[in-house]
């Protein structure tokens, strides 16, 4: 059979997950990604898109369903951008991330030898999200509050209650859209308007909550009451504050924040320590499995009370300080100067006075601290999806530590680094993968690397 054509209809059996989440199914060898499709469906799909080495294709009809095929709970899955394996059953959803951490270490990294440890499941695979943000568009009847449908950025589904959230931000969710109803909404094509997102937070240790307007103007005059409001109808709400963006780009950050109620930041307790959380700053958003994760970062080190630590990508503190009272001393690196504040702030609330935390890009700041004549035994870097810069990665070598602890969210990313590690003398010795992300398909794994004698 000859490659399909778009607007064929072919049946297919899926027998991958890519990365994610689209099914992956052969038409007589030609590849087709197919979104809703999982490993074991036969389905007869409707070709949408051909290139030269695959197309795509949507379900027309699941004709033999996979035995790990589940009903989806939440009534907007499948138009919704947010979760994609809500109808893999979770055991499925974890045998497929972890097979995908083998693959992309073994095939773009091109290391083996390791050795890949089961997956640590998520204890609470609904309600674990402790920060969501949704997008404010207008729409007839008053604003909609909500998130992007899958693929589609222009598109905004107004979501009454997310399963990934806990009932409190959901009630505080539907409390923000009925004071959002009277409020103007951004619009990009003509800049006029004021609301563009609303990010809610919750300690779900502390049950502080918090509310972040991010509007185009400081208009605190309108958005004050609104903020009372919320803290009347919903008590656990601890901090409203409001962020200003201005600019043409749509994203939920501001260049300048004012508070409308309470404090500045929230607090979140995880692993024996306090967190000031502040709206600006990174914060692992499942606190339980950030323990979890934590716990094998710590034990990843192997801390005797002797050595110091960097910490790369250090966010808020949180493995910095948690890894301060095992060692002698540890240097955090952070670019985001909210969340160095914040990783200063916790490291008092906390009477650790053993970290030091540098505000700048990695790729700066480590060749600054080499060449400083800084030593460490121990790198621990969590660095964001697109990995270490080629100059962080050299600096990085530069100060060959014994140890290296790679926290990554992205595999593809963290095959490349500990590729490329490995060809400056590191030897992977385990992966472990840990499941931060339910019924999506983000995978977090720790590596650990050890420089060669
Ligand atoms: C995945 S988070 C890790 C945070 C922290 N390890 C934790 O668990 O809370 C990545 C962090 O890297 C920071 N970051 C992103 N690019 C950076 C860069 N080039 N240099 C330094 N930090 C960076 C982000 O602001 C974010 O706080």
């Amino acid at each position: 059979m000859a490659k399909p054509r778009r607007g064929d209809t072919v049946e297919l059996v899926i027998d991958d997950l890519a990365f994610g989440g689209e099914g992956v199914g052969r038409a007589s060898g030609y590849v087709v990604f197919v979104r809703g499709g999982i490993p074991g469906d036969r389905v007869r799909v409707r070709i949408t898109e051909t290139r030269a080495r695959f197309g795509r294709a949507v379900i027309e009809s699941v004709d033999v369903p996979s035995p790990d095929r589940v009903a989806a709970p939440c009534a907007y899955f499948g138009r919704c951008g947010g979760c994609r394996l809500q109808h893999v059953a979770y055991p499925a959803q974890l045998a497929l991330k972890e097979k995908q951490v083998r693959d992309c270490l073994e095939r773009l990294g091109e290391v083996t030898g390791f050795e890949l440890r089961p997956i640590l499941p998520a204890p609470e695979p609904y309600g674990y999200r402790n920060k969501m943000e949704f997008t404010v568009v207008a729409a007839p009847g008053g604003a909609r509050l909500g998130l992007h449908e899958a693929d589609r950025y222009d598109v905004v589904l107004d979501i009454e209650r997310c399963l990934l959230q806990s009932d409190t931000m959901n009630a505080l969710l539907a409390e923000v859209r009925e004071q959002a109803r009277g409020l103007s909404v951004y619009d990009p094509d003509s800049g006029q308007g004021l609301l563009r997102f609303v990010t809610l937070r919750e300690g779900r240790r502390t049950r502080e909550a918090m509310v972040n307007f991010v509007a185009a103007a400081p208009d605190v005059e309108t958005l004050g009451p609104v903020a009372e409001r919320l803290r009347a109808r919903v008590p656990e709400t601890a901090s409203v504050v409001l962020n200003v963006n201005s600019k043409k780009a749509s994203v939920a950050v501001g260049t300048e924040e004012h508070g409308l109620v309470g404090g500045d930041s929230i607090t979140e307790r995880l692993g024996g320590l306090i967190f000031h959380v502040s709206a600006s700053s990174f914060f692992q958003t499942n606190t339980v499995q950030a323990e979890r994760l934590f716990g094998v970062v710590e034990a990843a080190c192997e801390l005797a009370g002797s050595e110091t630590v960097v910490d790369l990508y250090s966010g808020t503190g949180a493995i910095s300080l948690l890894l301060a009272r095992r060692c002698r001393r540890v240097w955090g690196v952070e670019v985001a100067p909210a969340a160095v504040a914040d990783a200063v702030r916790n490291a008092q609330a906390n009477g650790i006075d053993n970290c030091t935390f540098l505000s700048g890009e990695v790729r700066h700041v480590l060749p600054e601290l080499v060449r400083q004549g800084v030593s460490a035994e121990v790198v621990v870097a969590d660095p964001p999806r697109a990995g270490f810069h080629p100059k962080a990665l050299g600096a990085l070598a530069d100060l060959g530590p014994a140890r290296i602890v790679y926290v990554s969210c992205n595999p593809s990313t963290l095959a490349r680094d500990v590729g490329d590690l490995a060809r400056r003398g590191y030897r992977l010795e385990w992966v472990q993968p840990v499941d931060m992300f339910p019924q999506t398909p983000h995978i977090e794994a720790v590596a650990r690397l050890r420089r060669a004698a």
